[in-house]
């Protein structure tokens, strides 16, 4: 057991997500953009205009007489930033909640009382910690689609009554999560599957609907890909390899041009628990992978959690799951050829070429840049065959050169030190200790990649890195001059000729997060940006179809930055290059996810996750907030009702298009 027990469950992902566990000697994404900017190469002139209207803003620019927008600017008046237990959008706009943790999803569900929770109804709501949103129109209508919704993780001492708030000490903590407790929250993880439809305006899940389906940690689901059936996916449950149950910490994600759903296990490290000490047959790549995280009591129930008793089976976690929510039947399927990390998200494109190129970070202080490019080519005609794109292709982990070009190294059994001899027997071991073969191969260490957002129009492709509060001192200089990147940033990388399966970009910095006003911050805006208008902790993003970037942050808390969670619409081209604008705010404690547009952009949706957590870091409540005690009772506000993650679509009042 580690000490990482005695936590709460937001301190648990701000130690795995903050204290990176590769000591390798590559690059640090701070040594790179210092060696990049160097002042030799700003007097040589030598940095694209993008980058110089990030360092020097709109004079220079205007000099150069080369700014000019591509895409409209961002009409809505701003909101304050700020916190307290409510929801806040711009005015002249609506945020109404579509539907709540607990609230049923599949027919016959019954109605959530949280005083009578089991895992059997749960199974049936829908789950807890709301994360990637992903839409899938139904027959090209703009008022008809499927959502598909990741539930991450869960919060037991807000979800159940008596856990309290030493759930922090894990004595306590495991004393009181009783089996079905845990049941209930496998049963909250994983994945809801919804139908929808705009009635009179305003967007509803269509009750009992036959394509409703929840999928839980449980759920049976397929290995594909070249890790099907190696010795190192076989557990005593599985003899094969080619089978799993459930799926774990499911973050962001993306939607595939033929219709299904790709779900990134980010911290699946976190449910395994035991001893994975010397003599463990996988005791060098669970150390790089942080397993066991001994999070969860779940390995007190379910022996497949104890990597004691079954050391394979954490193998089997830290995929890409692609899942067709237009078939309630269909098996969910672990697409190994995209490799074994915490996976944020997984969002992709059709290169000009025809092949699918998806582009994914690996969410943990001092991790990497992934994109996979599939061999064969997208067959519009193909539907749902077109998945076997998955299966076969190439990725690579990226290296961001000081010259401003990123080279994507290939993770290929027998190229360069992917060998036999390193540790590298099969192209299998090398999907599943990615991190190693990254590792090996020289990719750049950046500071915890969460979204990576490929803009469809432009080709260029939205890097978002959350923080990384402990870079230390030596490794940035007077051109990224944070001794700590408590903030984040975004990068902003373009392909050569919009070819994403290029295996050289070019790359430059679209922000540098945090409060402009403070010097030592060091952030970098564009003109314009206000008080309310600066974010810290830049995570989900979406592209609408105007082309403009909005932003969701998580992190942000008085402590932080005097400001919570929420969307902000920040430009990307232009004389504004790099403006931001605060339009939606969270309630006290929640992080906002997986925002995404309607093809008419008319509405947006967003996933507002885990309200009151982490409520010992706001001034207004300053301590752990319990199912008793919670910092807000969002949305319900109701006696007894504890908070609850929920799903919020935003429209404008009088029906238009947002943000105009
Ligand atoms: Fe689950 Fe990287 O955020
Ligand atoms: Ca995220
Ligand atoms: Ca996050």
């Amino acid at each position: 057991m580690t000490g990482s027990l005695a936590m709460t469950r937001a301190q648990q992902f701000e130690e795995s997500e903050n204290i990176g566990r590769n000591d390798t000697p590559n690059p640090t994404m701070g040594e790179v953009i210092a060696a990049r900017y160097s002042r030799r190469d700003l007097m040589r002139g030598a940095l694209a205009v993008t980058a110089i209207s990030a360092t020097f803003g709109p004079a220079l620019l205007a000099a150069s007489g080369v700014a000019k927008a591509a895409t409209p600017s961002f009409g809505f008046d701003e909101i304050p930033a700020g916190v307290d237990e409510n929801h806040h959008v711009a005015p002249g706009y609506r945020a109404d909640v579509l539907i709540r943790w607990g609230d049923p999803v599949v027919a016959g569900a019954p109605e959530f009382d949280p005083m009578a929770q089991t895992a059997e109804k749960q199974r049936l709501q829908f789950g807890y910690n709301n994360d990637y949103l992903g839409l899938v129109p139904i027959d090209g209508a703009d008022d008809h689609a499927l959502l598909v919704v990741n539930h991450e993780y869960t919060n037991e001492e807000l979800m159940f009554p008596g856990i309290g708030a030493e759930q922090s000490a894990k004595e306590v903590m495991f004393k009181n999560m009783t089996k079905e407790l845990v049941d209930i929250e496998m049963a909250a993880h994983g994945g809801t599957v919804l139908e929808i439809r705009k009635v009179d305006g305003r967007w509803q899940v269509v009750k009992d609907s036959p394509l409703n389906r929840r999928i839980t940690a449980d759920t049976p689901m397929a290995i594909g890909g070249p890790a099907t059936g190696h010795d190192l996916m076989k557990t005593s449950a599985d003899p094969t390899g080619t089978q799993v149950l459930g799926m774990l910490n499911n973050c962001a994600g993306g939607i595939t041009p033929w219709g299904t759903w790709l779900s990134g296990e980010e911290n699946f490290h976190g449910y395994f628990w035991g001893e994975a000490g010397e003599g463990h047959p996988n005791a060098a790549a669970f150390k790089r992978y942080g397993i066991p995280g001994n999070w969860y009591s779940w390995g007190a129930h379910h022996d497949r959690f104890d990597v004691t008793k079954e050391p394979n089976e954490a193998n089997r976690h830290g995929w890409i799951v692609e899942i067709d929510p237009s078939d309630p039947n269909s098996v969910p399927v672990k697409r190994t050829a995209l490799g074994r990390f915490k996976h944020e998200g997984a969002e992709n494109i059709v290169n000009k070429d025809g092949r699918l190129v998806i582009y994914m970070g690996d969410d943990e202080r001092f991790d990497y840049v992934y994109k996979y490019v599939s061999n064969g080519t997208f067959d519009p005609a193909a539907g749902k065959a077109n998945s076997a794109l998955l299966d076969d292709g190439v990725l690579y982990a990226a290296r961001y050169d000081a010259d401003g070009t990123v080279e994507w190294l290939p993770l290929v059994h027998g190229h360069g030190p992917l060998t036999a001899e390193n540790g590298f027997p099969d192209q299998a071991t090398v999907l599943i200790n990615a991190r190693l073969a990254a590792d090996a191969l020289g990719a750049t260490k950046m500071d915890r990649p969460e979204d990576v957002e490929p803009h469809p129009k432009t080709n260029k492709v939205f890097v978002l890195l959350t923080n990384n509060s402990r870079r230390k001192a030596e490794q940035i200089d007077a051109a990224n001059p944070r001794a700590e990147n408590r903030f984040g940033h975004i990068v902003e990388m373009t392909p050569p000729d919009g070819d994403h399966a290029a295996t050289k970009f070019t790359w430059d910095i679209l922000v540098k997060c945090g409060d402009p006003s403070i010097a030592e911050v060091g952030a970098v805006w564009g003109p314009g940006t206000s008080k309310d208008g600066w974010f810290g902790m830049p995570d989900n993003c979406a592209v609408d179809h105007q082309g403009r970037l909005w932003i969701a942050t998580d992190g942000n808390s008085d402590k932080a930055t005097g400001r919570s969670d929420g969307v902000w619409a920040l430009e990307t081209d232009g004389e504004s290059r790099g403006s931001s604008k605060h339009f939606f705010r969270c309630p006290v404690g929640a992080e906002l996810c997986g925002p995404i547009f309607t093809a008419d952009d008319r509405a947006l949706f967003v996933a507002v996750q885990h309200p009151s957590d982490d409520s010992d870091q706001w001034a207004g409540f300053g301590r752990v907030s319990t199912f008793e005690d919670p910092a807000t009772r969002w949305p319900d506000f109701k006696d007894g009702m504890p908070p609850r993650p929920s799903v919020v679509v935003i429209t404008k009042e009088d029906g238009g298009i947002i943000g105009s």
